[in-house]
């Protein structure tokens, strides 16, 4: 039988769990993600503030302390994740590169930290910092604080897709960037995924953002979050700037604002 690359079980995280100070992050979440031969489906995440959507994202990662679950199975490739590892790559909003290393050498750290000689990881930083839209002879000697917002982004997804995980961890990634730059990066990480064949995990607060990349949108409810809603919407298969006008996008935009106005709303806290 094929297995999923995720499956969440019933997964429920409590922090400080038999403390006093205890807190329900996410309860029962429900979902499996299948494996699709050389394809990978992009998930994108929606819900309300504080509602579980980086616990969920960091219990994928296997990182502590939103990994270990509390109750229920985190499942990878079918096995219970049991810490971080080189299938999955994570990529935050805040810029997570170091700031005393060059773009050259903060692409080239993962393979780098696998012991891979310089001049291969060099070799393929340079390849990467292509692919992502920099330019190798003008950007490569750049230190982080040399870039702009937009350009940070784009050496911390090749820092991560250099390593080829199976399974890419966004979170808010483009959530510091100007529309303009923002659908850059959108269009940019449809082409990469496509190339890459990954399952991606994208945590956002854009409702257009989430329908132009998901094939799925899952939508939480506010905390303790659980899964309410996964909703098929058509995969990016033109430019963000031109799906995002069409009536169909919209419409769909328009549903899941009413859904997640509701969730938002004060009516609904009071009956929670
Ligand atoms: N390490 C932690 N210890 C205790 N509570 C936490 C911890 N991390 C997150 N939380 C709480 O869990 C809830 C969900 O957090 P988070 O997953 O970051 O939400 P989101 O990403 O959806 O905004 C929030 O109320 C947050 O305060
Ligand atoms: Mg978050």
């Amino acid at each position: 039988m094929a297995s999923h690359v995720v499956e969440f079980k019933n997964v429920s995280k409590t922090y400080n769990f038999g403390r006093h100070d205890a807190f329900t992050a996410v309860r029962d979440v429900n979902f499996a993600v299948e494996d699709i031969p050389d394809e990978g489906e992009f998930i994108a995440i929606l819900g309300p503030s504080g509602c579980g959507k980086s616990t969920i994202l960091r219990m994928i990662a296997g990182l502590q302390p939103q990994h270990p679950c509390t109750t229920g199975e985190v499942l990878v490739d079918g096995k219970p994740v049991t810490g971080p590892g080189r299938d999955r790559g994570m990529v935050f909003q805040d810029y997570t590169s170091f700031d005393n290393r060059t773009v050259l050498d903060n692409v080239a750290f993962g393979l780098e930290c696998q012991g891979i000689d310089r001049e291969t990881r060099y070799a393929q930083a340079r390849e990467w910092i292509e692919r992502v839209g920099l330019n190798v002879d003008a950007d490569s000697g750049k230190y982080p604080h040399e870039l702009s917002g937009g350009m940070r982004q784009r050496v911390a997804i090749a820092r991560s897709l250099i390593l080829r995980p199976r399974i890419i961890l966004m979170d808010e990634p483009f959530g510091a960037l100007d529309p303009h730059t923002r659908m850059q990066m959108q269009d940019l990480l449809v082409e990469l995924w496509r190339e890459v064949q990954a399952t991606v995990f994208f945590v956002t607060h854009s409702i257009e953002e989430s329908v132009y990349l998901g094939d799925r949108v899952f939508i939480l409810s506010r905390s303790p979050g659980t899964l309410l809603h996964q909703i098929a919407v058509e995969p990016p298969n033109r430019p963000a700037l031109q799906m995002q006008r069409e009536p169909a996008f919209q419409e769909t935009v328009f549903q899941i604002r009413d859904i997640l106005e509701e969730l938002e709303s004060p009516q609904s806290s009071a009956t929670h």
